[in-house]
């Protein structure tokens, strides 16, 4: 067992001590819902949050339970805290923009061809000159030891087992070269750039120092966003925040020992900035629109997620798999599109793929698994997408990822050059 994974045990077996106490556990909690009364406490938007993103409330007891990532849900809504699951679960406002991630894949179809001969397919994707097992992409998401207590390094753990590229945030729990070396490779790096370009630029180095050929530059989140399912989550958590948030934790290791304070709205220059500064290949996460998609051609960046984090940075009400068609338009494959946000089934990365996507990040479903099983739950996640992308090329007869192209969807809804 880790140092991490010790401390904290001991730690939290103390504070579950402590909160067996209503005395105790009420004077020290710092998040005490001290509004139960809240009128819009059980508006639709929450509700539905409540039961899960699919609505379900079952929940399985061991991985081979599971049928689809979904199972994990219910499970790590039960073992987390109700904090730390609207982390994973909020959007912000009325979380249109998160179902849309998920709704609007249904206004694609497949177009599926018969007698194709197909019975063994190639997932493999090659990105920057590497070649992946497949295309499925660990997405950054920070604090992951509110999930698991190794976080990062049990999602390292798995994402080297299943041998999947895995992006690393600027809020990592654990320290990046301590990840690195449970992936047992260099991961990518999600850049948070500082206002200070000193402090930037430290980040980098240590970034660079770990081996990291890419950073992800995210620039959706400067605006802030406004997070209102998490808020009553948190309302409605009675546990010692203590537990997990104490002074002197080194929760964000990249940037608690420097003057990190988060950059207000960048410009183009910063991208030029950053290209001129690293060795690593730029890739812009946050990009929704062929107009920035072009920009970042102009702008000499290597690579773009299209992405709306979630569904958690603005409610624009727009879905990834929308705004995807035009970006690989105005790209016209000159550098690689990846996209994020609600992929969950197979079909869904098949869609993405056939609308000229070159990689699929995954958030949320693999926290659930981490959340609910730990490294056996992030692999068992990693292992039904690809089982159900595998299942899709089968069935719509497309050997290789290359073979999956615009023909194989349509939407009466959706504009799909
Ligand atoms: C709990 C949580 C934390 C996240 N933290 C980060 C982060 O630190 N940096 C970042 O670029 N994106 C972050 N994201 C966004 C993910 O990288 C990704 O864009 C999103 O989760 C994809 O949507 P999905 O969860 O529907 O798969 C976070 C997402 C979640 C759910």
């Amino acid at each position: 067992m880790s140092n991490y994974s010790n401390l904290e045990i001991k730690r939290r077996q103390f504070l579950k001590y402590l909160a067996s106490s209503p005395l105790i556990a009420s004077s020290l909690s710092g998040c005490l819902n001290d509004d139960p009364g809240n009128p819009q406490y059980n508006d639709i938007a929450i509700s539905t949050l409540k039961r899960g993103s699919e609505g379900r409330l079952s929940a399985i007891s061991s991985v081979d339970q599971a049928l689809n990532v979904f199972d994990f849900e219910a499970v790590a809504k039960t073992n987390l805290t109700p904090a730390h699951y609207g982390y994973i679960a909020t959007g912000v406002a009325d979380n249109i923009t998160l179902r849309a991630n998920r709704e609007e894949f249904s206004k694609i179809d497949i177009r599926v061809r018969r007698l194709t001969g197909v019975n063994q397919v190639d997932m493999s994707t090659k990105l920057f000159g590497e070649t992946w097992q497949t295309p499925i992409i660990l997405a950054p998401v920070g604090s992951q030891r509110a999930f698991n207590v190794d976080g990062e390094i049990t999602t390292a753990k798995a994402a080297k087992n299943k041998k999947h590229l895995q992006i690393l945030s600027t809020f990592t729990s654990i320290p990046i070269e301590d990840v690195v070396k449970a992936r047992g490779k260099p991961l990518w790096f999600q850049l948070y750039p500082a206002t200070q370009w000193n402090v930037t630029k430290e980040i980098l180095r240590r970034a660079e120092s770990a081996g990291c050929p890419v950073v992800v530059l995210t620039v959706d989140m400067f605006a802030g966003s406004n997070r209102e399912s998490m808020k009553r989550f948190k309302k409605e958590d009675s546990s010692i925040c203590g537990a997990c948030h104490f002074p002197g934790r080194n929760s964000r290791p990249m940037v608690s020992k420097l003057d990190f304070k988060l950059s207000t709205p960048l410009t183009w220059d910063f991208v030029q900035k950053l290209k001129e500064n690293t060795s690593m290949k730029v890739v812009i996460k946050g990009i929704v629109t062929s107009e920035d998609a072009v920009l970042c051609l102009e702008n000499g960046v290597d690579g773009i997620i299209v992405s709306n984090h979630g569904g958690r940075a603005e409610e624009s009400g727009r879905a990834t798999i929308q705004c995807l068609p035009e970006v690989t338009a105005a790209v016209n494959g000159q550098i690689p599109v990846l996209i994020d946000g609600g992929f969950r089934r197979g079909t869904d990365i098949f869609k993405a793929l056939a609308m000229g996507a070159q990689g699929i990040c995954i958030g949320r479903p693999y926290l659930w698994g981490l959340a609910a099983f730990g490294q056996e739950g992030v692999e068992s996640v990693l292992d039904m997408l690809r089982a159900e992308l595998q299942l899709i090329m089968k069935q719509a007869g497309t050997a290789s990822i290359k073979n999956i192209t615009r023909d194989y969807v349509q939407s009466t809804q959706i504009i799909i050059p």
